[in-house]
């Protein structure tokens, strides 16, 4: 008999981390995928729908300008909740740590659907530090029959938790495979990450930052400080930085008001997942408060300077490629500048390897949820 599987995701980093697992769902005839997208983001979750070509059976339509944490989460569980009793399915399945994710976790709880979690474990130890994605983990992992852990730190931490053992699977991190599809798709077709050619001749010659900052706990503050730190780094006439930015109009007014004058600095929209592989690929280094960033850098080799106090991501850190540095402006350009300076210090962090996967976690995530028919 087939499963149902009910996907659930809603921003950009859930859409680019889900879609290896929902085409690894649909190549295997065990199982009828059904995708529901809360749509809590909508432009960057429809770049990352195009380019893995899913349109989802569900669509909730619920970003809002500005959207309060509280006004999203009651539209999202009764939301999700209408889509599983309408679907009825045998398992749903959630990734991450998202308003999205908790909620989908929620409502099936409320229906007595078992919930499996893809990145499951990631804990920083402190609930304001990410937040509020610290307590979703938390409440996905309470509710959660099925954990894939995308390392074995993560699956300690859920064992200190208390977690069944059997439970349990480390599988890998699925960015790891979303990017090596994503990199397959770009040789086979340069085109699609070829759009920021103007860039790249316009900032010939210099040494490129690639930036990208959105987290809630900056607002009020962390962000202004972040500004400052690119404007000094930006005095700089050997280098140059490009920087998507979040189409939040909190990240938007700040990074716009502080940076938008100046010439080596590109302020640019959010770029789809190819030409944001691409910029991984052009940048020296990365200079970011994201999560997934944080596991896609290290993979590629790239020097990346987490803007956070802390991260349930250590892995990075732990390997050498990534280094805490706060969201303190002076802190930041000094790190910056020792990296753009001192070649033992890059060489040092500017090793490949993949902490976080192999590039196959989807395929163990769907050989798992067939095994527990
Ligand atoms: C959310 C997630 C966070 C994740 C981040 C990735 C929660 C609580 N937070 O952040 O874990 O790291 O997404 O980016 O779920 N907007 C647009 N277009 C878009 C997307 C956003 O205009 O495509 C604007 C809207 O005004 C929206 C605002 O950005 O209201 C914030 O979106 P939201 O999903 O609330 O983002 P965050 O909570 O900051
Ligand atoms: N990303 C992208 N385009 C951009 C910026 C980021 O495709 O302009 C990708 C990036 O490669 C990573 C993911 O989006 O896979 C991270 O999303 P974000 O920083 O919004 O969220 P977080 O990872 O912090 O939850």
């Amino acid at each position: 008999m087939t499963q149902t599987i009910l996907v659930v995701f809603g921003t950009r980093p859930e859409a680019i981390k889900m879609f290896p697992v929902v085409h690894a769902l649909a190549a295997d005839p065990a199982f009828r995928v059904v995708t529901c997208v809360s749509a809590q983001h909508r432009g960057m979750l429809d770049q990352v729908l195009a380019i893995a070509g899913i349109v989802p059976d569900h669509d909730l339509d619920l970003m809002k300008p500005d959207q309060t944490l509280d006004g999203l989460t009651a539209a999202l569980l009764t939301g999700l909740g209408g889509v599983m009793d309408a679907e009825k399915p045998d398992w749903v399945v959630v990734q991450g740590d998202t308003a999205t994710a908790m909620a989908g976790a929620l409502a099936a709880y409320y229906r007595k659907i078992p919930v499996a979690h893809v990145e499951a474990g990631l804990r920083s130890h402190n609930i304001y530090h990410p937040w509020p994605e610290e307590v979703n983990r938390k409440i996905i992992g309470t509710i959660a029959a099925l954990h894939f852990a995308p390392t074995e730190t993560s699956a300690a931490a859920l064992k200190a938790e208390n977690v069944a053992a059997d439970a349990i699977h480390v599988t890998g991190n699925t960015v790891i495979d979303a990017l090596q599809w994503v990199s397959a798709r770009i040789e086979a077709e340069p085109a699609l990450a070829s759009g920021l050619a103007g860039l790249e001749a316009r900032f010939a010659g210099k040494r490129i930052i690639g930036v990208t900052s959105h987290r809630r706990e900056n607002f009020g503050g962390g962000l202004e400080a972040i500004a400052e730190a690119i404007r000094q780094i930006a005095a700089r006439p050997d280098v140059a930085l490009i920087f998507p930015v979040h189409p939040n109009p909190n990240v938007r007014k700040v990074m716009e008001g502080a940076l938008g004058d100046l010439p080596n600095v590109a302020l640019i929209e959010p770029l789809d997942y190819p030409h944001f592989a691409r910029l991984l690929g052009l940048a020296e280094i990365m200079l970011t408060d994201s999560g997934g960033v944080q596991e896609e850098a290290p993979a590629l080799g790239k020097p990346v300077l987490v803007m956070r106090e802390t991260t349930e991501r250590p892995e990075g850190v732990e390997a050498g490629t990534a280094r805490l540095v706060g969201t303190d402006t002076a802190r930041i350009v000094s790190e910056i500048f020792t990296l753009l300076d001192d070649k033992a210090a890059y060489s040092a962090m500017a090793r490949a390897h993949n902490p976080f996967g192999d590039g196959h976690a989807a395929q163990r995530i769907v050989e798992l949820l067939g095994n527990v028919r």
